[in-house]
Order: C-alpha cells, then sequence, then structure tokens
C-alpha cells in the first residue's frame, strides 16, 4: 500500500486530534523536528536485529510493583511519568529481574488507510537506564514488542514522537512525517 504524506498527515490528525493547537503540551524535548514512523507488520523481519544476552537478562510484560517502573522512567525522561498512569501494557527489559529498559504497548484501533482497513498498534515511549544503555537492551526490548503486535495481527506498528530515527530505523520503521511546534514540515 503507497500512502502519501498527505494521507499520512490525516492519519496523524485522526488520532492526535488538536496536536497543532497552540495551547496543546507536545512535550517537545530537543529543539529539533520530530518524526513519526512507521512499520508494515506484514514485511516485518523478526530477525533483523539479534544480540546474545546472559541469563540475567530477560524481557517481558511487566506484571509487579507499578512504583518500581515508575522510578525508572523517572531516571529516563521525567516528562514521561504522568503518560505511565497504568492504564496501558508495558512491555521492559529486566536485569537480574529489575526492570532497566521499558516501552508502552498500546492499541491504536482500527483506521482507513488508502481505503483499507487497518489495525494499528503502537510501542511507544521506549526507554533505557542510562547505566544500561548501547548493550542492545532497549532495541531487543522494541524488536520484541514490535513482534508481539505483529503476532496479534496488527497491520502496523506506529511511534509516535520520536528523535531516535536512526536507532529505530535498525527495526525496519520509516519515517513518514517529520514535524516541529508550529506543524508538520512538508518534505
Ligand atoms: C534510545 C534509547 C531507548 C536506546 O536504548 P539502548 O538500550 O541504549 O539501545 P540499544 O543498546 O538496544 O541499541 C541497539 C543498537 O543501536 C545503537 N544505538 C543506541 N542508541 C542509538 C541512537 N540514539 N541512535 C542510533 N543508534 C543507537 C547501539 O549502539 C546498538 O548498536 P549495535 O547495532 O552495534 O548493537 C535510550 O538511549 C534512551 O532511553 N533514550 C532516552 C529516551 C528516548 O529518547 N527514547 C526514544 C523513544 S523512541
Amino acid at each position: 500500500m503507497k500512502v502519501t504524506e498527505k494521507q499520512w498527515a490525516a492519519f496523524f490528525n485522526e488520532i492526535n486530534p488538536g496536536f497543532f493547537d497552540p495551547d496543546h503540551d507536545k512535550r517537545m524535548q530537543k529543539d529539533k523536528p520530530s518524526s513519526e514512523m512507521f512499520l508494515n507488520l506484514r514485511e516485518f523481519d523478526e530477525n533483523c536485529y539479534e544480540k546474545k544476552f546472559s541469563e540475567n537478562v530477560t524481557f517481558g510484560y511487566l506484571n509487579k510493583d507499578h512504583d518500581e517502573l515508575l522510578a525508572v522512567v523517572k531516571k529516563v525522561m521525567p516528562i514521561w511519568v504522568p503518560l505511565f498512569d497504568g492504564r496501558t501494557n508495558v512491555y521492559c527489559g529486566f536485569v537480574d529481574g529489575k526492570i532497566v529498559s521499558f516501552c508502552m504497548v498500546e492499541d491504536l484501533g482500527e483506521h482507513i488507510l488508502v481505503g483499507e482497513r487497518v489495525n494499528i498498534g503502537s510501542p511507544g515511549c521506549a526507554g533505557t537506564l542510562p547505566e544500561y544503555r548501547n548493550r542492545g537492551i532497549g532495541l531487543v526490548m522494541l524488536r520484541n514488542a514490535t513482534k508481539i503486535l505483529r503476532d496479534a495481527k496488527y497491520d502496523y506498528s506506529y511511534i509516535h514522537h520520536t528523535y531516535e530515527t536512526e536507532w529505530l530505523k535498525k527495526l525496519g520503521y520509516e519515517v513518514v512525517l517529520c514535524w516541529d511546534e508550529r506543524g508538520i514540515l512538508w518534505s
């Protein structure tokens, strides 16, 4: 399916109504444009990124103490703390059972994209504690979360508001829109 920039923009407005209203809190983290990224899950290669870990590194849905998660989120990105309100599934990387990496796994629902009815899922707000970065934990966690969406029969995986485009491209995600505080930056 070929989706134009205009169609992605319409989709963006559908799932983020009022986003470019002047009083909308866009949670800008950097003084540079942010990106929206998509991955067609029918084309997702689950072997795109591999890393070997020792046995004390594990991955899975969070089903324990929410306070531990909030403390980790606070260390990684304090402005995300209110977003982790306990209503969304959270998938994590653990070292010795402790959370070191996290992301939300959200259902964004059914949408019409270029006349086709599609289900969209989103692994959002991914972060790794600074002292555990560059070991492959965050990317394997996000690869697994993407695989979970694919296996749950979502058609597309969508990542909203990211600056880490080169990192996400390693999993096959593509930039479909860039924007700044004033609105979409048309290419
Ligand atoms: C972005 C972030 C989640 C990366 O976590 P991480 O656990 O360090 O990432 P990984 O170690 O799994 O990265 C895997 C690979 O990507 C590389 N990489 C790490 N950060 C990268 C970046 N910002 N850009 C490009 N490549 C990166 C690693 O060197 C590693 O390379 P390899 O191919 O040699 O294995 C982490 O830096 C973070 O928490 N940042 C703050 C929150 C944030 O901006 N999140 C982005 C939301 S999408």
